[in-house]
């Protein structure tokens, strides 16, 4: 089935400790979020069946990850069933919890250690577990720079040393040809380089980001480094990199599907793909029969998606799945994502090579509320990363509309409280289409709803909606980009393949590329699509290429593939402006955090606040502040662990979007707008 990806750690919790022993200079609820495990159910708690934190009796969703306690769903004949299954769930799940959940964490990552060769199964080819560690050695990257200028702030030497060690990623990916599943493209990022899409927008999160990535744009088209400037834009590609007008086939349309943890992602991904023929009758069969043994029967579809014997036996999706169908318009590459906050890192990894994005909502009583909550729930948290990766078209799947007896009042009640908080996060109502469904009943799916209740609902169907989203731009005429979000090595026949989504230009066999951070010139040997040997590779495909003359450990996930005569940057000390997300902890100087950028995560400190700026107009309001809180925008300097390849936004949108998390939540989402420090 899909091949999965696991990017760099699968709890965020490892990353707790480091974070306690900081001054932060205000209150710190401490066991906000990380409450002390218990190890047996008392008869005051309800156990949550999906991250096993003992819940007090009084609360009705859990603490930690925000999942339900116990059916709420109201008195439709569906309820039944759903009572049924949520009690074999409950009590399938909570046998699951013998293991804690920090045993859990090193399961996952010995199961990654595992094996790191691709091997064929049968008539599958499946690609087994590959583990990089990411702080191998690696030489200067070619093309040194200097750092730019900018008037508005101060270069400053080291602030401090950064305590966190450093982070293996962990790279998983298994596919099977059944589904065309591409050998790991698994994650390959997102949004788009250097040119906006769909009609030339900054992207960025809220209006207020907007602001700041449009003055970011402005200012830096005085600061930016003249030769590679020039040179860059004077770039000329050659014939073959760009398409025929001849081809006719269908566009590549990278669709992330996303929200709040149970919504029933993976069951609206499996249930498409078995309507439109990508999951055989038989295989189906399978699933079923196999889940229904697991005392999991209403997984039977997620199964397709959830291929793991952890996922499938903790419920939840850990790592992003890739499947593929074809649209009358487009052809779809899904990309299913984990709901639970937990696995936000590998929801991003997977997310950021969306083009357009399915937010499921789960319309259930209680659990659209669970999902909207502001510390807890994931749909938040989902549409705000999507937005701010440059995502502006969305549908909103109202799922599990059968819960709710296809109530006209709820669905209208949850576009109003969702569609205003999107509207804050930056989506047009025009961009936004709203689609009453049951992934489970097949309603609304690839027809018209059969079930008299949804007659209200003379909208399209999920598909219409899907094949009615804008075409990406795509970089065809710009240097090479592709961010590696995957690496396959077959250290048997002494290959080793990148995998990633083209962010720009083209790559054939025998190009050569430029490998960063490793700085390394490899050609290539093929590529591969879908699983299938293809001769040319074109921005917005999601590629996996072999390549010859390298060492495999010059070859990382968080790396880039980049065109030889215009190699990308790599610096740790960075200048960013920064949008602090409504509901997170202030950030200080001296605080440290996750820093997220295109498949790369590091640790990062933040060494400077230049510049509190007006959230609306953009315009610096307050020089050198002590902190930034929630809804403010910044321009700060951070120090990286270690170095990471970036490019300024204005000059390369996708490695120049940055994300920072602490405590297992997004705190800030922002934009390069210096490289302070380029490492030599
Ligand atoms: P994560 O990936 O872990 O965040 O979960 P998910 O969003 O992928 O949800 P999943 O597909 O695993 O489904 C969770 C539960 O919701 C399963 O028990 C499904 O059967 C149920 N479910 C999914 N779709 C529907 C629906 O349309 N109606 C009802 N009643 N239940 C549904
Ligand atoms: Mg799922």
């Amino acid at each position: 089935m899909p091949r999965k990806v696991n990017y760099g750690l699968d709890y965020d919790d490892d990353y707790d400790d480091n974070y306690d022993e900081y001054d932060y200079g205000y209150e710190v609820d401490e066991n906000a979020e990380t409450p002390p495990q218990k190890e047996t159910i008392k008869h005051s708690v309800w156990r949550c069946s999906i991250c096993t934190y003992d819940n007090d009796e009084t609360m009705s969703s859990c603490d930690i990850c925000g999942v339900l306690h116990g059916p709420l769903l109201n008195n439709s004949i569906y309820d039944k069933k759903r009572t049924a299954n949520i009690f074999d769930l409950k009590s399938s799940r909570v046998s699951s919890t013998v293991v804690g959940r920090d045993e859990a964490v090193k399961v996952s990552s010995m199961r990654s250690d595992s094996s790191n060769q691709s091997t064929e199964k049968g008539k599958h080819n499946r690609l087994d577990e590959i583990n990089i560690l990411k702080n191998i050695e690696v030489g200067p990257p070619a093309g040194s720079r200097t750092s730019d200028n900018c008037s508005a702030s101060v270069q400053e030497g080291w602030l401090g040393h950064v305590d966190e060690s450093s982070v293996a990623v962990n790279l998983r990916s298994s596919g099977k040809s059944s589904l065309s599943l591409m050998p790991k493209e698994r994650n390959v990022m997102v949004d788009d380089s250097s040119s906006s899409r769909n009609g030339g927008e900054a992207n960025s999160l809220t209006s207020n980001l907007e602001n700041i990535s449009f003055a970011a744009k402005s200012r830096h088209s005085n600061d930016a480094k003249p030769g590679r400037a020039i040179s860059r834009a004077q770039y000329k590609p050659e014939k073959w990199m760009l398409p025929e007008k001849a081809e006719h086939s269908l566009t590549q349309l990278n669709l992330a599907i996303v929200g709040h943890v149970d919504s029933g992602k993976s069951t609206l991904s499996g249930r498409l793909l078995h309507l439109l023929g990508r999951i055989s009758q038989k295989e189906m069969h399978k699933y079923e029969k196999e889940a229904k043994l697991q005392g999991k029967g209403s997984f039977a579809y997620a199964w397709a998606l959830d291929e793991s014997a952890e996922e499938r036996e903790r419920g939840i999706t850990m790592t992003v799945a890739v499947a593929y169908f074809d649209s009358k318009r487009y052809h779809v590459v899904v990309l299913d994502s984990p709901g639970h906050k937990d696995f936000v890192p590998n929801m991003i990894t997977g997310a950021t090579q969306a083009d357009a994005s399915i937010l499921v909502i789960d319309a259930s009583i209680g659990s659209f509320e669970a999902g909207m909550d502001g510390t807890k729930g994931q749909t938040r948290e989902h549409a705000q990363l999507i937005r701010s990766f440059g995502v502006d078209q969305l549908i909103v799947a109202v799922n599990k509309m059968d819960a709710v007896d296809y109530s006209k009042e709820r669905f209208d009640l949850i576009i109003s409280q969702l569609g205003a908080f999107l509207r804050s996060c930056g989506f047009k109502d025009s961009s936004v289409s709203w689609i009453p469904l049951s992934a489970v009943e097949n309603q609304n799916l690839v027809s018209a709803p059969s079930d008299f209740r949804l007659s209200w609902y003379l909208g399209p169907n999920l598909l219409d909606a899907i094949d009615s989203f804008q075409p990406p731009t795509r970089e065809f005429s710009k240097p090479l980009i592709m961010p590696i979000c995957d690496v396959i090595k077959s250290p048997s026949q002494g290959q080793v393949s990148a995998c990633g989504k083209l962010e720009a230009g083209a790559v054939r066999s025998g190009s050569k590329v430029l490998v960063m951070p490793s700085a390394t010139i490899a050609t290539v040997r093929s590529l591969e699509r879908d699983s299938q040997a293809c001769p040319i590779g074109r921005a917005g495909d999601n590629i996996a290429v072999s390549l010859n003359g390298i060492d495999g450990n010059h070859v990382m996930a968080g790396g880039v593939l980049c065109h030889p005569d215009f190699p990308i940057a790599f610096a740790k000390h960075l200048e960013l402006k920064v949008l602090v997300l409504d509901g997170a902890t202030p950030i200080l100087i001296g605080s440290q955090l996750e820093f997220h950028i295109h498949h790369a995560k590091e640790a990062a400190r933040v060494a400077r606040i230049s510049f509190l700026l007006d959230s609306k107009t953009g315009k610096v309001v307050k020089k050198a502040p002590r902190c930034i809180l929630a809804k403010q925008s910044a321009v700060v300097e951070v120090i990286l662990q270690e170095a990471v390849c970036v490019e300024e936004f204005s000059k390369c949108k996708v490695l120049g979007r940055v994300f920072l998390r602490t405590l297992g939540r997004t705190v800030a989402v922002g934009i390069v707008t210096r490289i302070v420090e380029e490492q030599q």
